[in-house]
């Protein structure tokens, strides 16, 4: 048997510190209980609130999905229901003006959408589910592919990329999709009627004289360029025809359009670029023509010669 250095000092054991632990008996047991008991006595509400706070986001969460199933079917109640009223005749013509010059070429005319760009409008619930003041805010506002409701990560440019729309041109547009949605509520329209492109401002004629080189009737076909890419191209490549994210191309930078003479780029922007195609970068869409038909050839050229136009701007300032 050991002896420590305290029970030699002591000669014996007690006030030593025994050397194998022995269980705390009686006060021990009952302080430690209590504690237990408090432990148990604190965290009750504070687990009862958390509960309750799941509980709440959970039934929160719940009501956001119930309420967004409820969209989903806005387009199926929408056509199972009475049709509204007969739309405005003049406002729909306006309307169906406005869509062909500014949706058209993402949505197609009829607006049931080109495939990798714009979306299906006449089956959409989502245009079911907002009322026309509500459309047209979105409309103006565009849909960027960082929006949660974005699922095509293309984007849907604020007013399709076309500035100068006004509210009442909004308006009127929303009247159009809404009688493409339910064509029970569309009146009869007359045929539509070929819109002239605006005329170039003082601004742009001069501004292509100065890149013609004073080459008058150069000018000229550069000048008519600058209204029909502003109207028809800009929307997917940008007002500086420099691209913009997830839609066309820079064009200005493009060493493609550079390889090509004229006819061949003519050519290229007849037949577009479809996202099946293998020299497609993007996954998506040129459409042919830029997405309007009605552009004729020599449109198309003058728009080209606009393109060079920068093009060369952009090597002469290096
Ligand atoms: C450059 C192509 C482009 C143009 C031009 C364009 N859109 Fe879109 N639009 C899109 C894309 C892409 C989407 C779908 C984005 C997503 O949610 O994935 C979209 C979505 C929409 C939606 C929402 C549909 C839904 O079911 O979520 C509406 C409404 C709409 N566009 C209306 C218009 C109108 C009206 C115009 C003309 C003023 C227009 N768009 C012009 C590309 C375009
Ligand atoms: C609805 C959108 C849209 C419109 C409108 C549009 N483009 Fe495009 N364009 C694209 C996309 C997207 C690409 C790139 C496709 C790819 O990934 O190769 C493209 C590519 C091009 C290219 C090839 C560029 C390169 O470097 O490969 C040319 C040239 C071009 N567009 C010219 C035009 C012209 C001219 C117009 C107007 C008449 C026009 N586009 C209108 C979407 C559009």
């Amino acid at each position: 048997m050991t002896t420590t250095a305290c029970e030699r000092r002591t000669e014996g054991k007690a006030g030593c510190p025994s050397d194998s632990w022995k269980p705390e008996t009686g006060d021990g047991v009952r302080e430690a209980g209590l504690a237990a008991l408090y432990a148990v006595l604190f965290s009750l509400p504070i687990l009862g609130l958390g509960g309750w706070l799941v509980h709440r986001d959970y039934a929160h969460a719940q009501s956001i999905r119930a309420a967004f199933r409820e969209q989903l079917q806005a387009h199926d109640r929408l056509v199972a229901a009475a049709p509204r009223e007969t739309l405005a005749v003049d406002r729909a013509v306006h309307g169906r003006t406005l869509f062909e010059a500014s949706c058209a070429a993402c949505h197609k005319a009829d607006g049931t959408g080109v495939d990798g760009l714009g979306k299906n409008l006449t089956m959409s619930w989502f245009v079911a589910s907002r009322d026309d003041a509500e459309l047209a805010a979105f409309i103006s506002r565009g849909r960027p592919p960082a929006d949660p409701l974005n699922t095509t990560r293309v984007p849907m440019p604020p007013k399709g990329g076309h500035d100068e729309l006004t509210d009442t041109d909004l308006s009127d547009i929303v009247t159009f999709v809404r009688g493409l949605q339910d064509p029970r509520r569309m009146p009869a329209l007359p045929a539509p009627v070929a819109v002239a492109a605006a005329a170039p401002t003082e601004a742009q004629k001069a501004e292509a004289l100065a890149a013609a080189g004073g080459d008058a009737e150069l000018a000229g076909f550069i000048a008519h360029g600058t209204t029909i890419f502003a109207s028809t191209c800009s929307a997917c490549h940008g007002k500086d025809a420099k691209g913009l994210p997830n839609l066309g191309k820079d064009l200005v930078h493009s060493t493609f359009c550079k390889s090509l003479d004229d006819d061949a780029l003519l050519a290229f922007v007849k037949r577009g670029r479809d996202p099946s195609d293998p020299a497609n970068t993007t996954k998506v869409g040129m459409p042919p023509k830029g997405g309007n038909p009605a552009l004729s050839d020599d449109d198309l050229l003058d728009v080209i010669a606009y393109v060079r136009s920068l093009q060369k701007q952009v090597s002469e300032a290096k």
